[in-house]
């Protein structure tokens, strides 16, 4: 139970700790190796389905940085954090239904028969719909795992930015990203030089309705 509890606050502390950094460190590199681990953490995140939409790229040299500069409207954590990531969002992510599915029953997360009647599913359901909606659900999916390689990267003591400060036909021609894909966002990661500022937030009784809606 006290371990529990320790737990609990240290998520917590993790959360209410967490602030956008501006500022950082040029001289500190984060390793690949870390990196990895933290796109491993973060693609723990729910997504529809389990589709797993997003797509990243990671950018780590100085050179790919000062390309994607303008692309971000200079801003300047772009060449100074360790790395940015681009998160993207894959519009066709019901293709890999079956290998998704496949690899949960031969884990042993599902029988067989059942986990390719739910790819069987998901990849009608998914294919039928508009291009919009899939967009959509790349972009919430996108969110969702963008939030987490935050939150995981704060509980290592590292620092981040979401950035949506970007061109993203620019973002695409940079990286020849087809039209399969949409950007969802840009993260930077490093080590704070600068704290990032307390930001407020609007008061509960403001946003949160018990049992309706009253706004
Ligand atoms: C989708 C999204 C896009 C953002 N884009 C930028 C950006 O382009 N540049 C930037 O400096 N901050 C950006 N921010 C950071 C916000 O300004 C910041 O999250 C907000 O002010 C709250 O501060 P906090 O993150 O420190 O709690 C973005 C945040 C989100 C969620």
């Amino acid at each position: 139970m006290a371990a529990e509890l320790k737990v609990e606050q240290e998520f917590s502390k993790v959360i209410r700790e967490r602030r956008s950094v501006r500022k950082y460190d040029p001289s500190w590199k984060i390793s690949d190796e870390e990196i990895k681990e933290l796109l491993a953490e973060a693609t723990l995140a729910p997504s529809s389905s389990n589709l797993q939409p997003w797509r990243f790229i990671v950018i780590t040299d100085q050179e790919i940085k000062g390309k994607l500069l303008p692309v971000a409207f200079n801003q300047a954590q772009v060449t100074e954090a360790s790395a940015v990531i681009a998160v993207l969002g894959d519009t066709e992510a019901y293709s890999n239904a079956e290998a998704i599915y496949g690899h949960a029953s031969a884990n042993g997360l599902m029988p067989e028969d059942v986990a390719a009647a739910m790819a069987k599913r998901s990849r009608e359901g998914y294919s039928s719909l508009p291009k919009e909606k899939l967009e959509d659900i790349a972009l919430v999916d996108g969110g969702l795992v963008s939030m987490q390689l935050m939150l995981a990267a704060r509980a290592r003591g590292y620092d981040t930015v979401p950035m949506g400060g970007f061109d993203p036909a620019g973002l695409k021609e940079l990286f020849q990203i087809s039209d399969r894909y949409i950007p969802v966002m840009l993260i930077a990661l490093g080590k704070a030089s600068v704290e990032g500022r307390p930001t407020g937030r609007l008061p509960l009784e403001e946003i949160a309705y018990w049992n309706g809606f009253q706004a």
